[in-house]
């Protein structure tokens, strides 16, 4: 394996982790905060201004973002001989567009 490829393993195991933790706190947290209603004004109530859950959830959908992407350029250069620098750096957009979707929306419920 090349010193790029081995990166990229390792940031998507990075990534698979900190997902599979964040997943686990996102069902907790659903649980919990569903019981003070679920109007759109009482879920706005909960998450307008809370700082720290709008930086857990940009986080969540980077790692999203970028986990997806580095496991979908694996596959498609496997079947599909998708490679270069010009793919890499599809995927590279592809995974931080996918991650700031995310972000933006996160941005609508903890922010603006
Ligand atoms: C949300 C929680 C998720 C968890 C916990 C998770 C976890 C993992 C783990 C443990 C691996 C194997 C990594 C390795 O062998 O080093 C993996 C691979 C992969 N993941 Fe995820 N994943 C998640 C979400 C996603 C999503 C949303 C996608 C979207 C397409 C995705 C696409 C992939 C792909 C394509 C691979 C295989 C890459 C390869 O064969 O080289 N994962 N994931």
């Amino acid at each position: 394996m090349s010193r790029g490829a081995v990166h990229l393993w390792a940031a998507q195991r990075v990534t698979a982790l900190f997902l599979g933790v964040a997943v686990a706190v996102h069902l907790v947290t659903i649980i919990i905060a569903v019981r003070g209603g679920l109007s759109a004004a009482e879920i706005l109530g909960r998450t307008q201004g809370a700082t720290a859950w709008f930086l857990f959830y940009c986080a969540f959908a980077l790692a999203a973002g970028l986990h997806a992407a580095i496991g979908l350029r694996t596959i498609a250069a496997e079947w599909l001989g998708w490679r270069g620098r010009g793919f890499d750096l599809a995927w590279l957009g592809i995974g931080l567009l996918t991650g700031l979707f995310g972000v933006r929306a996160a941005w609508g419920l903890y922010v603006a």
